[in-house]
């Protein structure tokens, strides 16, 4: 299993043998959804929780208006001037998409020096670009003493998302990014931004993500096509009843009258949504509860509807659900975060867990011929400085 600390020592000392100066460092954590998979661009509810993997930021002021980066990951370098920032498909749009935002809002900002690093997965589906947009902004807010509150940072950081990385994401990932709060889940409400800390104290329980290693691209994936989909839901709708806004003020019958007849695609996919908002509400009642297994059974549930109803799963997760479905020791699990590929989020009794990866790990590679990655994550805190 992986979990090593990242150690931010070595992006100090490699920031100044890039830069020769002395930086600021930020991290912005990665995120898990418990349930609530596709709701947050629908005006709906979710329940995600920053984790323990994050990207790291170092970064110092510069005398011009040049802005010099180094991704330590990728061993690449990046220099442009302040006044001539586009996006180039490449890590550098996360960095530049929230530089890009600050400058169109007026900020005063001016050139700066930029390390980016991180123990987060990339392409997992943990949110790596969202940490990365988050610490970048928050390096910035502070170095320029832009007075930013978290929640325009969060609102910044997706529209870079929207603008430089071309996925019309909603505001899950970034607002976890900034507002987790160590063994806490947050229950968000996606349309009001109002938000409830929900302790993630699982008895016995262990939260486990199986990366399937089939890498996603959400640009490249169909995942603004569901997006547009749901609004088409939504516009059918709205024709009848002008004062609906999104799919969470739809109701089944209003789908079934308006929608059904023009299209069961469509129809098939609002459903999904309609479904997840009330199983979000009914499974934050079991957490508060402590009723885990009453909560895993509406994971199982939810799998079904991405994989069949959404069509956001792909083969490989579909059996790592279904693999777990017959272990009594897990009791739940479903794929996790945008989709086509990434991981599966498990609920595992704690005394379960080794035995139950070295089973799944050997049966999955001979399923798939694919390595199984396997993260026993915790509950962390949102964006900050390091001290
Ligand atoms: C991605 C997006 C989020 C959200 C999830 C699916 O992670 O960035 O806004 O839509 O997919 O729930």
């Amino acid at each position: 299993m992986l979990s090593d600390k990242y150690d931010t020592g070595l992006l100090k000392k490699k920031f100044s043998a890039y830069f020769g100066a002395e930086p600021l460092l930020f991290r912005s954590p990665g995120r898990i959804n418990i349930i609530g998979e596709h709701t947050d661009y629908n005006d709906g509810f979710v329940l995600p929780a920053a984790i323990d993997k994050s990207a790291y930021v170092a970064i110092s002021k510069r005398e011009d208006d040049n802005i010099h980066l180094a991704s330590i990951a990728f061993n690449e370098t990046y220099t442009g001037k302040i006044t001539e920032l586009r996006p180039l498909k490449s890590w550098t749009d996360y960095v530049l998409g929230v530089t890009d935002q600050l400058l169109k809002r007026g900020m005063a900002i001016g050139g700066f020096n930029l390390a980016l690093d991180g123990d987060i997965i990339i392409g997992a589906g943990l949110s790596s670009s969202a940490a990365v947009e988050c610490a970048v902004l928050y390096a910035l807010n502070e170095l320029f003493a832009l007075g930013l509150s978290k929640m325009e940072m969060v609102k910044m950081a997706q529209a870079a998302e929207h603008t430089f990385a071309g996925v019309k994401c909603g505001i899950m990932d970034q607002f976890t990014s900034v507002f987790g709060k160590a063994g806490h889940g947050v229950q968000l409400d996606c349309r009001s931004l109002a938000y409830e800390y929900v302790p993630l104290s699982m008895e016995g329980i262990k939260i486990v993500l199986f990366n399937s290693n089939v890498s996603h691209s959400l640009a490249s994936s169909g995942y603004n096509t569901r997006r547009q989909q749901c609004e088409q839901g939504v516009a059918w709708v709205r024709k009848h009843i002008p004062e609906v806004r999104s799919l969470r003020d739809v109701s089944q019958e209003m789908l079934r009258q308006y929608v059904l007849p023009k299209d069961a695609l469509i129809y098939k996919r609002c459903q999904y949504v309609l479904e997840e908002n009330l199983r979000l509400l009914a499974a934050c009642e079991d957490l508060k509860k402590g009723d885990i297994a009453a909560l895993g059974q509406k994971m199982f549930r939810t799998h079904e509807g991405l994989s069949r109803e959404y069509e956001v799963s792909c083969s490989e997760l579909d059996w790592l659900v279904q693999y777990v479905r017959n272990e009594k020791e897990v009791l739940g699990a479903r794929m996790m975060g945008g989709g086509f590929g990434g991981c599966s989020i498990n609920l595992v009794k704690e005394n379960a867990v080794d035995a139950l990866v070295e089973k799944v790990s050997a049966q999955y590679r001979q399923a798939t011929g694919l390595t199984l990655d396997v993260y026993a994550v915790q509950i962390a805190d949102g964006t900050g400085k390091i001290a």
